[in-house]
């Protein structure tokens, strides 16, 4: 059977459904692909850059997300760090991308942050508040994440 013919068996309306899953603003309001959370406060922890789960900051570009943070390599080889909440709508899926020299991305609604923070596409349903960054400090393969 053709897509056309499946569809006209279904109905106009369950058509409609499967071919127009996302006519509303295809946010993810519904926290499908995320949890909407508070901003962590009095960040300072430490992670061994030796370990299993920082292996990622092994490579420029890399990063791996613990305590509600996003601390990375960037790629000029720098540790840096920030929320993972995002200053938008509080969801968590802030990440690292290496596009534009590299950024912070929500992918929730595309809200891009420079590595201080500040935003590069404020408004039309995206963040117009900076993300929150947070100081770095390297003693040996310890890596100290804090405010
Ligand atoms: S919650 Fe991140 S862009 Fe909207």
């Amino acid at each position: 059977m053709e897509r056309k013919q499946f569809l006209k068996s279904l109905g106009a309306g369950a058509a409609f459904a499967i071919t127009f899953p996302c006519l509303g603003s295809c946010s993810k309001d519904n926290g499908e692909n995320g949890n909407i959370v508070e901003e962590p406060t009095n960040v300072d922890f430490t992670i061994d850059l030796n370990s299993a789960e920082a292996a990622n900051l092994a490579t420029n570009g890399g990063f791996i997300r613990i305590n509600l943070v996003v601390v990375v390599r960037n790629l000029e080889g720098e540790l840096i760090a920030a929320s993972q909440v995002c200053s938008h709508q509080g969801y968590d899926e802030v990440r690292f991308a290496s596009q534009n020299g590299g950024i912070f991305y929500c992918d929730v609604h595309g809200s891009q942050f420079a590595q201080d923070g500040s935003n590069l596409n404020p408004g039309n349903g995206r963040a117009t508040k900076p993300l929150k960054v947070y100081q770095t400090e390297l003693n040996g393969d310890i890596l100290r994440v804090f405010e």
